[in-house]
């Protein structure tokens, strides 16, 4: 028997005895636990030979739990929890003591988001606790867009991928924290800039390529094939510098007529982001098992989700 499945009450009582499930979010899969339970935590880090300095995301069922946890809700982040919740932004706000340590790596603040996707919806109110999940890959991998692609990573590590389909954003939250009240992007995500903008005015970015004490899970390499790989506006020119190499081309629409590739996958055919976003991983996936010496990555339009985009492809490439 596999570990996939669909049963939330399985999930439940895995969840209720400290155990981890992966969890279906509409942005990536989950490595899920019990905020409260220090094996369960300790678990998630273990499991993802994730280090302790890299805070986890809580996960809660409802608008209405968020003032259990976090103290103090500055005025923009009520309108972006109004706005889009459930939904893929992550508010970075003051903890309440009740959030322990290790979640937050000693921080004074804690990440949470209301994740909208219905099984997990359903599980979180099943629960009488939050939980911290981090995207279920082990460290710096390629992030879960499918059940099959946790399975592939810790079908011997647990017991249960919560089966909620392939998820529809397919690149993590966005996340948002605060200071001096005033709203800071700490990693580019699902809700693009320009859609936050029209909701909450004027948002500075901080999404630094080296280790940020802000962030610190925003490493140069992260969301990384095993596979060498190239981000490029100029396909031909790349392919020809590469040439005689096994190439694998991950490309945006199908506009070049390219031949001579060993292996190609078009983001979206209809020339759509949020298409392009929910096919990414999964085709970082396919591109990372074909044994190529090369993957040539096309860069997208550098707006709205072609942003997040191009930013997971730079730390892939790193
Ligand atoms: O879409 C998502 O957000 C997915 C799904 C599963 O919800 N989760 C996810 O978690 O991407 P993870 O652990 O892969 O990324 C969490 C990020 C890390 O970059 C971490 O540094 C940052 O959130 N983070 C967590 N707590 C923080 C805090 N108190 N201050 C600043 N950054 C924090
Ligand atoms: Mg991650």
């Amino acid at each position: 028997m596999g570990i996939i499945s669909k049963n939330i009450s399985k999930a439940v009582t895995l969840l209720n005895n400290e155990e981890l499930v992966a969890i279906p979010t509409e942005t990536v899969y989950g490595l899920a636990g019990n905020i409260y339970s220090e094996k369960a935590i300790k678990l998630i880090f273990e499991t993802k030979e994730r280090p302790f300095f890299n805070p986890l995301i809580v996960h809660i069922p409802s608008v209405d739990y968020l003032e259990n946890i976090v103290d103090e809700i500055p005025e923009k982040a009520k309108l972006l929890v109004e706005a889009f919740w459930p939904g893929p932004i992550t508010l970075v706000l003051k903890k309440k003591d009740i959030i322990p340590d290790l979640i937050t790596a000693g921080k004074d603040t804690v990440a949470v988001r209301m994740p909208n996707h219905s099984m997990t919806l359903e599980l979180l109110r099943q629960l009488d606790f939050p939980l911290a999940a981090p995207s279920a890959n082990p460290f710096n991998r390629i992030s879960p867009t499918k059940p099959e692609h946790v399975e592939q990573y810790f079908k011997n590590k647990i017991k249960m991928v919560l089966d909620g389909g392939p998820c529809v954003s397919g690149i993590e939250s966005t996340i948002i924290g605060f200071e001096d009240d005033q709203p800071i992007i700490y990693r580019l995500g699902s809700t693009p800039i320009e859609v936050i903008e029209n909701a909450i005015g004027k948002i500075k970015v901080k999404n630094k390529k080296d280790i940020s004490p802000k962030a610190p899970g925003m490493l140069a390499r992260h969301y990384a094939p095993k596979t060498k790989t190239i981000l490029t506006k100029y396909l031909l020119e790349s392919i020809k510098e590469h040439q005689g190499k096994r190439i694998g081309l991950l490309i945006f629409n199908d506009n070049f007529n390219i031949e001579n590739i060993d292996f190609k996958i078009v983001l979206s055919q209809e020339n759509n982001l949020q298409e392009a976003a929910s096919n990414l991983y999964d085709a970082l996936h396919q591109l990372d098992e074909q044994e190529l010496d090369i993957i040539i990555a096309e860069r997208l339009p550098d707006y709205g989700l072609g942003k997040s985009i191009n930013d997971r492809l730079e730390r892939a490439t790193k």
